[in-house]
């Protein structure tokens, strides 16, 4: 399986990666904030999607948006082909869109709104936290592509201040001072701690 950063040659793929998007909404009964093929295609010829592919077929997809003029980064649209599901996939193209993401806009807060509990797991071991919705971009054009969704009343109704997604925020500050504390000599014994845990 390959997993790189998209370009116009895996335009072939954006008709089966939306309606994919739009069916697996259908069966979970969730909401979707529905996607062009213009919009999609047009993050895939930018380099601003990661695609998975093996022997030509389609495998998975996420694509990155910015808000608030790049002081917040969505990595959005997460789809793995239903045959291809519960191998980690999803796992590894996270990981690839998220490490894109932070190249790219190194300053930015990543974050996502999920009901699925598959993207929780991955957001919170790349660092996401949860958080309200207040901490996330206010960009109205970020809340405009809820109109889509099938629980947008609610939205509404909450004054857009929750609904039936989950926020999770990645802060590079917050990160930032992590790391510096978690190379201080004093945090050494933790450190140790963890690396047997994760053994
Ligand atoms: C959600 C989705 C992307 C997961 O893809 P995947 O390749 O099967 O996921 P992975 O195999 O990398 O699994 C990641 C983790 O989530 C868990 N997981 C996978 N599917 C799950 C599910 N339906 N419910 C609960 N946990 C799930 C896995 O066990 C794994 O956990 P672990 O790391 O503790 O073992 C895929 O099922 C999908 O495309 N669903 C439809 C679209 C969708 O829901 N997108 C997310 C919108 S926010």
């Amino acid at each position: 399986m390959e997993i790189e950063i998209s370009s116009s040659i895996h335009l072939m793929y954006v008709s089966e990666i939306q309606q994919e998007m739009y069916d697996s909404a259908q069966r979970r009964g969730t909401g979707i904030a529905k996607r062009s093929i213009e919009y999609l295609s047009k993050k895939i010829s930018e380099g601003n999607a990661v695609i998975a592919t093996e022997n030509s077929e389609w495998v998975g997809f996420c694509y990155i948006e910015t808000w608030s003029h790049g002081k917040f980064v969505a990595n959005s649209g997460l789809i793995v082909s239903p045959k291809f599901r519960n191998r980690g996939v999803a796992t590894l193209i996270k990981n690839r869109v998220f490490q894109l993401s932070r190249e790219k806009f190194p300053n930015a807060k990543v974050f996502g709104l999920t009901t699925g509990l598959a993207v929780m797991k991955i957001n919170s071991d790349l660092g996401y936290k949860p958080v309200i919705y207040s901490e996330l971009t206010q960009d109205e054009e970020f809340w405009n592509g809820c109109k889509n969704c099938v629980n947008y009343e609610i939205l509404m109704k909450k004054e857009r201040k929750n609904c039936l997604c989950t926020a999770m925020l990645f802060d590079p500050e917050n990160n930032k001072t992590n790391s510096v504390v978690n190379n201080q000599p004093e945090n050494q014994y933790n450190n140790e701690k963890e690396s047997h845990l994760s053994v």
